[in-house]
């Protein structure tokens, strides 16, 4: 029950500063989704739509990306790692804490089912609105010499590496985690395997604009449909 009132004030904190959506698609907020009604579904919709959009593109006034060109493996990691403190526990992650508290209550198999619904049943988002200007050329350089050997040449991922897909990511998401990679906010758990591997690659990228041009590139690919 606490946690529950917790979560319901930290949403209406949350949905009363979140008129603002600017930089997610613009069809996204009126966007109707219709869904199985399974139980996973209502979860969806009761638990994860009020931040992550109905259809799952993403809301940038409450911080929480788009996640339907993500793979279930990597969904489900991610939603794992929530649960168990393994993300979001860092003192500086505000993000990564209201996630986090928002998912608390969910079982292992409820995360199985929510990873499946989200890359089965909800419909892919558009491209993400660029809302950060970078040097898209200079950015590919950098992306295809540092990048591309894990988060694949056109951005779509890697699953045997456990690295995402990073084409169809809102662009102030890319960056904001970029930067809690390098400043030790995210992957630096113990058990963060995956998380620990982007962390000690995140200083290739520390300087200056460097990033930004990266995000410049990585924004302009097209999307996949999460298989
Ligand atoms: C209170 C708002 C809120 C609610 C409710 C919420 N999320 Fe999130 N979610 C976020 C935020 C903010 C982030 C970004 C965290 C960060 O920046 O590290 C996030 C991140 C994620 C990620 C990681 C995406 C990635 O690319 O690594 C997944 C997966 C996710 N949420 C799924 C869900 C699911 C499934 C639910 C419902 C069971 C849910 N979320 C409910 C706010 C929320
Ligand atoms: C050695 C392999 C490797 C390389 C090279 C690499 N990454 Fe990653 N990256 C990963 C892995 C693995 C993850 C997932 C980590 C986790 O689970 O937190 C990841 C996660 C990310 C995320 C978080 C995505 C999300 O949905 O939350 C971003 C952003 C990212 N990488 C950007 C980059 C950029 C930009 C480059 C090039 C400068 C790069 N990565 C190079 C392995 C790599």
């Amino acid at each position: 029950m606490c946690r529950l009132a917790i979560l319901l004030a930290l949403l209406g904190f949350l949905v009363s500063c979140g008129g603002d959506s600017t930089g997610t698609s613009s069809t996204a907020s009126v966007m109707s989704v219709s869904l199985s009604g399974s139980p996973s579904a209502q979860i969806w919709q009761g638990q994860c739509a009020a931040c992550h959009g109905a259809a799952g593109e993403g809301n940038r006034a409450l911080g929480a990306p788009v996640l339907t060109q993500l793979s279930t493996d990597y969904l489900a990691r991610q939603l794992n790692h929530f649960v168990n403190g393994v993300r979001g526990a860092h003192p500086d992650d505000a993000a990564g804490k209201r996630m986090a508290l928002s998912v608390a209550n969910l079982s292992e198999s409820d995360i199985s089912d929510l990873a499946a619904l989200i890359t089965t049943e909800l419909p892919p988002a558009a491209r993400p609105a660029a809302t950060i200007s970078g040097d898209a050329a200079r950015g590919e350089d950098y992306y295809v010499n540092i990048c591309s050997a894990c988060h694949s040449g056109n951005g779509q991922g890697n699953d045997a590496l456990g690295a995402p897909a990073l084409a169809g990511l809102n662009d102030w998401y890319l960056k904001s985690s970029y930067q809690s990679y390098l400043e030790g906010i995210r992957g630096t758990h113990p058990d963060d395997f995956y998380g620990a591997q982007m962390a000690r690659l995140a200083p290739a990228l520390a300087k200056g604009d460097d990033i930004d041009d990266v995000i410049a590139f990585i924004t302009a690919l097209p999307p996949r449909r999460a298989p």
